[in-house]
Formats: C-alpha cells, structure tokens, sequence
C-alpha cells in the first residue's frame, strides 16, 4: 500500500515545535507501516531565527511569520501547534475553522473553559486531535496500565504522582509568559499536575473530586530581555522586576472513580529533582513504581518479596519500535515520535488514536478545580464533561 502524503504545517518554532518537526520525520522510521508520510511544508514563527531553523535545519518548504498564513494553504492537510498558551485557543480555533486536524501542545487552553471550546469546536467538526501529554507512551506506562487493568496489582487502593522539577528554581529566571495568568493560565498545575492528572486518569480512573493548595515562593522575578521566553531564560541582576502570578507549587489529594485516593504534587521550583516525574501504584496484590528520569525502568511489587527493577522490553507499550532487546534505552524524544505517528494516523484513517483535546479538557477540568479548591479550602468536584 502506497502511504499518503500528508501536509503538514507547524505553528512555533521552539522547543515543541522543533520536537514535532523531528518526530514526524523520524515517525515512517519506527512505524515503516503508518498509512501517512508527513511533507513539512510550511512553518509560522514571528521570530526569524525560528523560520531559519525551520527551512534550513528542519526542511519545511517555507516559512511565515503569520499562522494565519498556515491554515489558509489548501496543501496541509494538518497541523501542529506549539505557541505559548495564550495563542493555543487563537490558533486551535483557527485551525478548526480551516477543517484542519491539530496535534496541540498542553495546556491546550488557559482554563477548562478554553479547553472545553477548542475539543467542542474540533468534535463538531468531525476533527481528529492529538495532545502532547507524551508520557502516556512510555513503554514502561503502557506495561503499567496493562497490570492494572488485567487485575495483576489486585484492587487499586492509593495512587501517587509527583511531577517535581527544577526548571524555575532559580530566582534569577526571568519573568516569561509562563509566570503570568493572562499569558499561560495556571502555573506548574496547568504544565505539570496537567501530565500528572492525565497519567493517573490513564491508569486508575476518573478523578471526580480533589483538596488542594497551592503557593508561589518565588514572588517577583526578574524582567525579561527582549525575545528571552524559554523555560530556562535568566534575567540580568540589574533589571527591574515584576510579580509572578501563578502558582510553584501544588498539592492535590483527589478521590478516584474506581474509589482509589490518589495525591498528586507538583512543582517548579524545587532544587534537586531536575524532571523527576513519577507515578506510583498500590493495589491489595502488588505496586508499581515509575520515574521519568529513569524512563525504562519499572519498580515492580508483584510478589511478597518487595520492589524489583524490571527494564521496557519489546512488548511493552512500542518498545519494540526503537529497540531490539530489554535494555537499550528509549529516549523523551521517542514519545514524541509515538505521538506523531498516533496523530498521522489517526488523520489518515479518520479515528481518534492518540491522546485527545477531550483528555485535554478532562485535565483542564481537574487544574480549574484544584485552583478551587485551593481559594475555598473546601473540597470541590471536577464535572463530568
Ligand atoms: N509536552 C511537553 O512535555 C511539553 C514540554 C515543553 C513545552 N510544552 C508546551 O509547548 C508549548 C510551547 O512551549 P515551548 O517550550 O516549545 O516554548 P518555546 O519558548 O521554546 O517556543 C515558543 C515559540 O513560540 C513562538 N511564538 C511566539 N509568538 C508567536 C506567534 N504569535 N505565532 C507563532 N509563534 C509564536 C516563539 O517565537 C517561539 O519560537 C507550551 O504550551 C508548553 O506548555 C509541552
């Protein structure tokens, strides 16, 4: 069967975007059967360091430093969008009045609310989506999932996640669009507790209600410099400072459908982990354990004897895609790779495959009510959609 060429044009040229550009050429290497070949052919970033980089090193056709530009082009056929937040509603809008499937990065919107109208707007148009929440392919996840749905681990009694990172740790970070509401929404629980309440409700069930608190420590932050955006920009000493607006911190204490209590924390600021994203397991036959950081590994409670180490195989989740054998180790980018192929799929084929603007909204719905809870100290439930 001849594969179909799909057009494809990205909106951002950053961390994301140059990560989704890889991902969809690197996707026929792994999936050689995937019925869709991604064409790069068109990139939109105001920055003319990121269109440089997208036709010189990335090898799209052109570029444009207006998205608009992107979804007019009747050759693509699909999108992906890696703008900051505040622009993913915009563009995803925009995208779905082109009729145009969109693979979005998380947070997908500011708020629940956002998040409800770009996933209604994409299924009343009959759109396939996809969302980056990437560590749902983690071999290791997928062996996690399959244990406990096939009842290995016995009943789930507590879950825990803890996505913990250091990437704002320093004082000195500059004052980006992540640390202000209008510009990303919530802080660390829309870009982390958002992966950590997907994962859990990818494991162990729907999270119907949640306790939380949350807290900035870092107060005032250093203005950036012009174009400084990144997760990792630094002010200079002498500039002048400005307030954060949205959380470091989160704690999340939530009752699941199944009737499993889970805890969910994140955090921005410590100093330590540097992307120590971990989820835990406890069920009344066995645990499971697993970290980010050590992303093939899996601690794994199957018997009275305690905690072994058991390493991503072929057969776990697409380990078998990248590696012939247990212990040659699969990398961040893989997933993304995974996750492109889900969506090249999916838009070639017609059918939902990959993590949705729906999941993505179900997230959204857990961050607003988290920030809730949080205001009213009172414990709040998280709608059904
Ligand atoms: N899935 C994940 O694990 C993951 C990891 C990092 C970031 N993200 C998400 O990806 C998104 C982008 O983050 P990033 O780290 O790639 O950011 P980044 O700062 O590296 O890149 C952002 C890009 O957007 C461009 N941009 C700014 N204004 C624009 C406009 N009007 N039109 C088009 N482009 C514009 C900038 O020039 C820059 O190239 C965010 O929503 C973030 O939460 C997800």
């Amino acid at each position: 069967m001849t594969a179909r060429r799909l057009g494809i044009g990205l909106v951002s040229v950053g961390w994301m975007g140059r990560l989704h550009s890889r991902a969809y050429l690197a996707a026929p290497h792994h999936f050689p059967d995937l019925p869709a070949r991604a064409e790069l052919l068109v990139a939109a970033d105001p920055d003319a360091g990121g269109r440089a980089h997208a036709t010189d090193v990335l090898g799209y056709r052109s570029a444009v430093a207006d998205y608009r530009e992107v979804m007019a082009r009747d050759d693509v056929d699909a999108v992906s969008i890696c703008a900051p937040n505040f622009l993913h509603r915009e563009i995803a809008l925009a995208a779905i009045a082109a009729g145009k499937p969109f693979w979005i990065e998380k947070p997908m919107g500011r708020s629940a609310a956002e998040s409800g109208e770009i996933a209604r707007a994409a299924a009343d148009r009959g759109l396939v989506t996809a969302v980056g929440f990437n560590y749902r392919h983690a071999p290791a996840i997928a062996r996690a999932r399959e244990l406990v749905r096939s009842g290995a681990l016995g009943r789930i009694t507590h879950v825990r996640s803890s996505f913990l990172a250091d990437y704002s740790s320093d004082p000195r970070g500059a004052l980006t669009w992540r640390f202000l509401t209008e510009r990303a929404g919530s802080g660390v629980l829309g870009d982390l507790a958002s992966h950590a309440a997907d994962l859990v409700q990818f494991i162990a069930g729907r999270i119907e209600r949640v306790s939380a608190d949350v807290e900035t420590f870092i107060a005032e932050r250093p203005l950036p410099s012009a174009g400084a955006a990144s997760h990792f920009s630094r002010g200079s000493a002498d500039a002048p400072t400005g307030r954060v607006e949205n959380e470091d911190y989160a704690v999340l204490l939530a009752r699941l459908s199944g009737g499993a209590i889970a805890s969910i924390e994140a955090s921005r600021i410590d100093v330590g982990p540097r992307a120590e994203y971990a989820l835990e397991v406890y069920g009344t036959a066995g645990a499971l354990r697993w970290d980010f950081q050590r992303m093939n590994e899996l601690q794994l409670a199957d018997s009275p004897d305690g905690f072994r180490t058991v390493l991503a195989r072929p057969g776990d989740g697409e380990f078998a895609r990248f590696q012939p054998g247990a212990g040659t180790a699969m990398g961040f980018d893989d997933l993304k790779t995974i996750e492109a192929a889900l969506f090249l799929r999916s838009v070639a084929e017609g059918r939902q495959l990959a993590p949705s603007a729906d999941d993505a909204w179900e997230a959204a719905r857990v961050v607003d009510a988290a920030l809730a809870s949080a205001r009213s100290g009172a414990w709040t439930e998280v709608p059904a959609a």
